[in-house]
């Protein structure tokens, strides 16, 4: 086959290494790609998505698989198949449920999934008015996408109102005055990820995620500081929950409304601590990173038959399987400061050192070639992944790479893997 793979991060590192292991696999193009990806997929330096859709266009591929949030809201998918091309990703109505979190929170009400309750406001007063009238933690989130950084954890009402502020007067994201204020929910979290096409839908693996910058869970939120696959808290029980009152009930929704998805969908869940019950935090609609980079390594299954088994419809003839018995840890190393201001350009002395091989390998997001030097152009720049029998082998490979690497301004959680 013929793929296109369309985006520049470590979870499109992960897609083109699954796609480079199978069978199927003829010729990889990824756009726009980074240094690392350039190592086992043709590299095409567009970014507009004109352009982006003028390539596949003309260079007919068997199939395209849509990485980023922000080309499927845009509706690059809906214009691909609508040139009669194969996509694994879901279209602008699908991406939705990522893309607008009152189109998420109207989408849980109507087909009765848990989730936190909230109100959606429009301007500052009505929504300081409600935030006073609920003292306590509570959770503010823009509406729109926000590189996983418009949602505000907020531990008391001053904080809620600096963040509705932030976003009302300063306009931090852009001029969609919507946000919505939801309660806080204490639990753990966990990100739970299901394939769907038009007749069927098959569970693709599960994740924790580190979001926050600092140890212990400290700091500002980030796109994700490391990953654990499986996330530890999933045991049968609480699997079988999700399943029926969160999976089920999401695809009913996604078939009664006619969307047509074929592509992932990403879970974001916090298991209650007092009534241990499942409740949706966010959809996304695209692979998690960094979950996809630890979840790959345990995947046995043939990836790019089943990515096209979703774009053909033909999802409930695959078989997914899953090393069951391995664990993989993902550990994100950062330019320091992320994720406020840090320093482009920095250089990565020793990078190509680091073989990769089927329970390692180091997936690059933000990295360039600069003649001879590999160099960094962005906040969250590798992805440190190891796969073994439980997770304190993972970890003390990881770390001891981690360590290794000659990036004089790298910055790493030290507890990935750790704190359940
Ligand atoms: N790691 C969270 C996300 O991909 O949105």
């Amino acid at each position: 086959m013929i793929v296109i793979v369309i985006g520049s991060g470590a979870r499109e590192h992960a897609i083109c290494r699954l796609i480079n292991k199978s069978e199927f696999s003829e010729k990889l193009t990824c756009i726009p790609g980074n240094y690392g990806i350039s190592k086992i997929a043709k590299c095409i330096n567009l970014d507009n998505s004109e352009d982006i859709l003028a390539y596949c266009l003309q260079n007919k591929p068997d199939l395209v698989i849509i990485g980023p949030e922000k080309y499927l809201a845009e509706g690059m998918a809906d214009e691909l198949r609508n040139h009669n091309i194969l996509v694994f990703g879901p279209g602008r109505q699908g991406a939705q449920l990522e893309s607008s979190k009152d189109y998420m929170k109207n989408f849980c009400k109507k087909y009765d999934i848990a989730t936190a309750y909230s109100e959606t406001f429009t301007n500052l007063d009505e929504s300081i008015k409600f935030v006073r009238s609920r003292p306590g933690k509570i959770v503010v989130k823009y509406d729109g996408l926000a590189a996983g950084k418009g949602v505000f954890v907020c531990e008391n009402t001053i904080e809620a109102e600096e963040a509705c502020k932030k976003i009302f007067i300063e306009k931090i994201f852009s001029d969609n005055n919507t946000i919505i204020i939801e309660d806080f929910i204490e639990g753990k979290e966990l990100s739970y990820f299901v394939l769907i096409d038009d007749n069927s839908y098959q569970t693709f693996g599960s994740a924790q995620d580190y979001k926050r910058i600092g140890d212990s869970d400290t700091g500002p939120n980030t796109g994700g500081m490391g990953t654990i696959s499986p996330a530890p808290i999933l045991d049968t029980s609480l699997e079988k929950k999700i399943i029926d009152n969160i999976v089920l009930r999401s695809v009913e929704g996604i078939q009664k409304e006619l969307i047509e998805f074929k592509g992932v969908l990403f879970l974001g869940i916090m298991v209650d601590e007092v009534t241990k019950e499942p409740k949706l935090l966010e959809y996304n609609t695209r692979f998690g990173d960094p979950e996809i980079q630890s979840i790959s390594m345990r995947l046995t299954s043939d990836f790019l038959s089943l990515v096209h088994s979703v774009a053909t419809n033909n999802l409930a003839y695959s078989d997914i399987k899953f090393n069951e018995f391995e664990k993989s840890i993902c550990l994100i190393l950062a330019t320091q400061g992320y994720p406020e201001n840090y320093p482009k350009n920095t250089i990565i002395n020793n990078l190509d050192s680091f073989n990769g091989s089927e329970d390692f390998f180091i997936f690059h997001a933000a990295t360039y070639q600069d003649e001879e030097l590999v160099k960094t152009n962005g906040g969250r720049v590798l992805s440190i992944v190891a796969s073994g029998d439980d997770y304190e082998t993972c970890r003390k490979k990881v770390y001891e790479v981690a360590n290794k690497i000659d990036w004089k301004e790298k910055y790493f959680r030290s507890d990935i893997g750790l704190l359940f």
